[in-house]
């Protein structure tokens, strides 16, 4: 049953526990404080930026048939995508979620520990924005290679439903579900650069740096959004579970429009035909099978899980079917 205004959180005790458990941590863990990857590495003329299975048309034969240099340019600006967008998730999404948390524009999460919480997640938050920036300003300048991007799907989506939306509750609950969806799968987004051996090592190591810090504060977001939905009424929950699913198809975005941007600046000879290709498999609407155990684990730890609304939702873009059984 949702709780009225000023209503203590009946489970406040263990979540208290996992998100003061967090808090002691974050003074050893986080990245801020021990990084300096770019420090550290230096950048490598002759290693590929950006791993080519990535590309949303990687296998299309117009792509494989470029010369390697060709090749070579669009990865690296495949690299400067890929931190223009991690930007994007830490600023537009996140960020503006745990100042409105702390803010006290939703209800739930206004004990000290919490707040504690959600300060530390900014500031984590602000340290994987300079990295994204930082080393992206080194493959810009070593490559000579300034690609204009088109605007993200993520931010183009969340802007659209913030102009829709009907009330400060309405857009500050989206905007939760977003950067909740957000911060629980952001960890796979970064798991598979962190772990390529072939790319530039100064890329893998900054993003394995962010990924220990989502790894480690991932799990609050997800506590945070759990005190909320108990404040919510029944409408609002079905609400609040359609924008997970919906978030989550925009987080997997393969960015087709940002591509084409990128393909144009290059001058690549089949970049029509590449943009269609990536185009077309983005007009499917689903996500991809696999990833989205931390979603549906949320899904099943909130209680969302059990209404009929949001089997309806997750079912309707793919990801309930196979992570769910
Ligand atoms: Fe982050
Ligand atoms: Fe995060």
């Amino acid at each position: 049953m949702a709780l009225s205004a000023g209503e203590h959180e009946p489970l406040a005790l263990g979540a208290r526990d996992v998100l003061r458990g967090s808090s002691q941590s974050w003074l050893r863990r986080a990245q801020v404080k021990v990084g300096g990857v770019e420090e550290r590495l230096r950048f490598q003329q002759e290693a590929p930026d950006f791993p080519e299975a990535l590309l949303p048309f990687h296998s299309h034969p117009a792509y494989r048939a470029l010369p390697a240099l060709e090749r070579a340019r669009i990865l690296t600006c495949g690299w400067v995508a890929y931190n223009a967008k991690t930007v994007v998730v830490e600023t537009e999404i996140v960020t503006p979620v745990c100042t409105g948390l702390l803010r006290g524009d939703l209800p739930g999460v206004d004990d000290p520990w919490a707040r504690r919480a959600v300060a530390e997640a900014l500031v984590d938050e602000a340290y994987h924005t300079y990295l994204a920036v930082a080393v992206t300003n080194l493959s810009k300048e070593a490559r000579g290679l300034e690609p204009p991007l088109a605007e993200f799907e993520l931010a183009r989506n969340v802007r659209a439903f913030d102009n829709r939306a009907g009330s400060k509750r309405t857009a500050a609950l989206s905007r939760l579900a977003v950067a909740t969806v957000s911060e629980l799968l952001i960890s796979n987004y970064l798991l598979s650069l962190s772990r390529d051996q072939s790319i530039q090592p100064i890329h893998r190591e900054s993003v394995a740096s962010h990924l220990q810090d989502e790894l480690s504060h991932g799990s609050i977001f997800a506590e945070l959004a759990q005190r909320v939905c108990r404040h919510l009424d029944a409408h609002e929950l079905d609400a609040f579970s359609r924008q997970l699913a919906l978030s989550a198809v925009w987080f997997s975005h393969n960015e087709w429009r940002v591509w084409s941007s990128i393909l144009d600046y290059l001058r690549v000879p089949a970049r029509r035909d590449l943009v269609a290709y990536a185009r077309e498999a983005a007009a499917a609407g689903c996500v991809n099978p696999g990833n989205y155990a931390k979603l549906t684990e949320f899904a099943k730890r909130s209680g969302l899980a059990e209404r009929p609304t949001t089997r309806e939702a997750f079912e309707s873009v793919g990801i309930w079917r196979s992570e769910a059984t």
